[in-house]
Order: C-alpha cells, then structure tokens, then sequence
C-alpha cells in the first residue's frame, strides 16, 4: 500500500474552512464512494495493485482555497492525464501550427489505445489518445532533446506547487509491457507524424504517464490552467496562455475517451482522465477539480471521479453552459 505523499504541497494556500462549498463537496464524495463498480486496470501490471476502496477528491480555487475529501492526498500515477499538460506545453514550445499539421483536435469516438488515424489527415484524431499523445512527445523530444522530460516534470510540479516524482515500478511495468504503444510509434513513423528514435519517444511517453500525483495536485495543475496559466498561489506563470486556451478546448471535446462527448453534453467541464484513476477538470477561471479511485469503467474513465465531477457540476451549475438564474456560476460568491 502506498503511503500519503510525503513532499509538502504549496504552504500558502489558504486553510481549508468549513463552509457551503465543503459541504456540497463532502456531499458528493460520500455520493461517488458508495459506488464500488468498476474494475482495476491490469494491463499494465503494477496498476493492479491499486487499492480499490481509495477515492479522494481536492477541488481548489481562484482565490487560493483548497477543499478535500477522502483520500486527497494519496499518490497514484497520472497517466493519460499528463497528456493534457504535454499536449500545452507542446503548443508553447512548437506553435500552435507545428502541432496541428501533426496532430488534428477532433474526437476519436474510439478506445484510447486505439491503432488508428483520421484516413483523411493520415494524423491521429487527438492529442487525449494513446497515438495523439506519443506524437506530442515526438514533437517535444525533437525540440528538447534528452532534457524533455526533465522540461514536463518542471512544468508540471510548478502547476501543482510542489516537486513531482517519477513512480519508477510503473514505469518498469509499463516499458515491460508497453507493445502496443511501440506499435502505433512504429505506425507514425511510417506515415511521417513521428520523426526520431521511436524507442527515446515511447520512453518519454511511458516517463510522464508514471509522473506520481494525488487528488490534490491535479486540482491545483487544474487550477492553474484554469487560472490563464498561473498557479494561483505561486504566482509563477507556468503556462503559455494561447496554449492554455487550445488545451481546454481540446480537454472539452476529447478528454473523456470515447465517452467525450456525452461528458461535454451532461457534466460541461474541459477534463482529462487516466487509467491509473486519476480525472482532472478545469472550471476556467473559478476552480481546479482533482479526483482519483482506481475502479473504472468500461471506457478507461474513473467510476468514482466520473460520478463526482458529473454531481459538482449539477450541483455547482459548473457546465460551460449552464444559464441557471444566477449567472454562468454558483460558485462566483466564494471567488470574491
Ligand atoms: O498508454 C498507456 O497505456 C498508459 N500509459 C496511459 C493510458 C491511459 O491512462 C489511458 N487511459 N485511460
């Protein structure tokens, strides 16, 4: 079993206080937790140990408050949810257009690991898929080189506040078994998405998927793309913003699988999930949302962070498009 995250987080945020927001939130979490559906993810085979009664929840603010439910700071790999964080650093550091020309933004409507292109582009459909995402670190490692993952591990700690680490028997377990990834590099490669070592970009790949993170952290790297790219409490600008903006959009409509867009429909917040059981949204400018419980569903998403997001968003009226009475947001009174 893995022990709570010993790296302190960011020490200024504010003191978690009891208020109308902890107790929705704390609402919801008991809500999700009763669902015990789902299964661990076993292909890679160190997921398998995951302990399925964890599910924590952090949901943090504009204004630098932190709320937490269960087991927030409890560490798992972030898996697929780097591929969001990647996928903006790769606007900042290639350009918006570079990236385009290499991979499209449109939803797959299929598997994560799908071994397939849009037949028109010749390109992966989206950066949130397994082919999408190597191609993302193909475009980082033929600008960055060897030091590319130490640039994301940056990046990434300074979004969550504090000093990341690599979780290295997932990454073992997952450069062990990791075949159908080395096939759709090889397939890139073939149609001229990737260029390079195919073995150095699956690695790097593999590398950030083992990043380790808790509820906590995807809520303030969350934040801190809601918050135009700054961490909230830092006040460091992590973030490119144009490149924010594109990876928000890209969240919204591709985020979730092939379960993206009935999520966009019903739940309206851009997110990523993970197959380690971790889920990121981002509410721009109000809030970051961090959940992790290693049961999943069919599609790969968290049963547990699924149900949760999908309840906050009702209950906070979160949905890019809510047009409730009270503005876009009930949440705005607690961001003053
Ligand atoms: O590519 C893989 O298999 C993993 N490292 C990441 C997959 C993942 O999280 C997709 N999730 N639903």
């Amino acid at each position: 079993m893995e022990l709570e995250s010993d790296v302190p987080e960011a020490t200024t945020a504010l003191p978690e206080e009891p208020d109308e927001l902890a107790e929705i939130i704390e609402l919801v979490y008991q809500r999700a937790a009763a669902d015990d559906t789902g299964d661990l993810a076993d292909y890679i085979p160190e997921l398998a140990k995951a302990s399925p009664d964890d599910f924590g929840l952090g949901v943090a603010t504009v204004k630098g408050r932190l709320y937490t439910a269960g087991d927030a700071r409890k560490p798992f790999s972030i898996q697929s949810v780097s591929k969001a964080f990647t996928y903006c650093l790769a606007v900042e550091v290639a350009g918006r257009e570079a990236v385009l020309r290499r991979v499209g933004v449109e939803p797959s409507g299929d598997a994560f690991n799908a071994i397939e292109f849009n037949p028109h582009t010749r390109r992966p459909y989206n950066p949130m898929v397994n082919a999408g995402a190597i191609t993302i670190a193909g475009l980082l490692y033929s600008h960055l080189g060897a030091g590319a993952f130490d640039f994301i591990l940056d990046r990434l700690s300074r979004a969550a506040g504090r000093p990341l680490a690599v979780d290295e028997n997932i990454y073992r377990s997952e450069v062990a078994t990791g075949h159908r990834n080395r096939a759709i590099a090889h397939l890139l490669l073939s149609v001229g998405a990737l260029s390079g070592s195919v073995d150095a970009i699956v690695n790097l790949y593999f590398r950030q998927c083992a990043i380790r993170v808790t509820a906590v952290d995807l809520a303030w790297m969350g934040l801190t793309l809601a918050n135009l790219g700054e961490n909230a409490i830092t006040k460091d600008q992590v973030f490119d913003l144009q490149a924010v903006r594109d990876t928000q959009a890209v969240m919204f409509s591709c985020g979730m699988y092939d379960a993206s867009g009935s999520w966009a429909y019903s739940v309206g917040i851009p997110a990523k999930s993970g197959v380690g059981g971790g889920l990121v949204g981002v509410v721009n400018r109000q809030l970051g949302i961090g959940a992790y419980s290693p049961l999943l569903d069919h599609k790969g998403n968290t049963v547990r962070g699924v149900k949760a997001l999908t309840a906050l968003s009702e209950e906070l009226g979160l949905h890019a498009f809510d047009c409730t009475k009270q503005g876009s947001s009930i949440v705005e009174r607690f961001l003053r």
